[in-house]
């Protein structure tokens, strides 16, 4: 394992990972990595999703990228037990990306919240920013890491409108507050997708043990926002640019054309 984590990597050199701006990280940074990738097979017969090529990088190299952009360099990457050695052999120990990585393997499928159960030990009581790996956007998170920052409990989410709300958590607005976030509706109330990266406090360990299987059996995250939208305790964000969460064929193209076109 060491020598693998020693290592040197070759990186697109035109990619800036952690700028140095921030000194002092603002919090701990997840990657949930850990998804069977079943409906983008055989593409994901040998390796993980979070690793298939999008423009010229492995996918996660995104995800990467925007946590520490933010100053979030201190990461943990939750993956599956067929693929951590892949991730291992991809990124190594961070150095190369300004970064720190731990790793950690979900043993069986059964929700991005149960997943997440894993991270309390390195979160130590601190705030997390949780980035499902998949997600690719072209947008900035600085202005939400520091909303958050400041935020002095609770969790935060970010919403974009879309036009397939059916496919995602929809959360419902009253006001300037979230007041309810549905999974998957068959018939959505709004067309505001929550958008797979979430900010919470060290009480997200505590909510998330005490949760239940939704009725596919998963341990779902939009259940655990709904219990902090309970407490009066959700913030939001809009997220700004474009935004895919990369999972079939056709958004995984999307993603594809995103980072693509973005200006570095
Ligand atoms: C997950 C969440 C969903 C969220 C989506 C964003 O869905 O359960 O609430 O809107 O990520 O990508 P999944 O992609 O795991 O089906």
């Amino acid at each position: 394992m060491q020598s693998l984590v020693n290592q040197k990597y070759s990186i697109n050199s035109k990619v800036h990972y952690n700028t140095g701006k921030y000194k002092k990280p603002m919090m701990k940074g997840v990657i949930l990595a850990a998804g069977l990738g079943s409906r983008l097979h055989p593409l994901t017969k040998v390796t993980s999703k979070h690793l298939l090529p999008v423009a010229n990088e492995p996918m996660i190299y995104h995800g990467i990228r925007k946590l520490s952009e933010a100053g979030i360099t201190d990461i943990l990457i939750i993956t599956n037990p067929c693929h951590v050695g892949d991730f291992v052999n991809a990124l190594g120990s961070g150095t190369d990306f300004g970064c720190e990585f731990t790793y950690r393997v979900q043993e069986e499928a059964k929700g991005i919240a149960h997943a997440l159960a894993l991270a309390e030990g390195f979160a130590a009581d601190g705030k997390i920013g949780v980035l499902l790996g998949d997600n690719i956007f072209n947008a900035s998170i600085q202005q939400v890491v520091a909303d958050f920052h400041a935020q002095q409990t609770g969790a935060r989410v970010l919403l974009k409108k879309v036009d397939d709300p059916e496919r995602f958590g929809v959360a419902t607005l009253h006001g300037n507050r979230i007041v309810a976030i549905e999974e998957k509706p068959n018939q959505p109330k709004t067309n505001y997708a929550v958008i797979g990266l979430y900010f919470y406090d060290s009480t997200v360990f505590d909510i998330i043990r005490n949760t239940e299987p939704s009725a596919r059996g998963e341990y779902e995250i939009t259940t655990v926002n709904n219990i902090y939208i309970e407490r009066e305790q959700l913030e939001y964000n809009f997220l700004q640019g474009e935004w895919v969460d990369a999972g079939t064929f056709d958004s995984f193209a999307e993603a594809h054309r995103i980072l693509t076109n973005q200006k570095e």
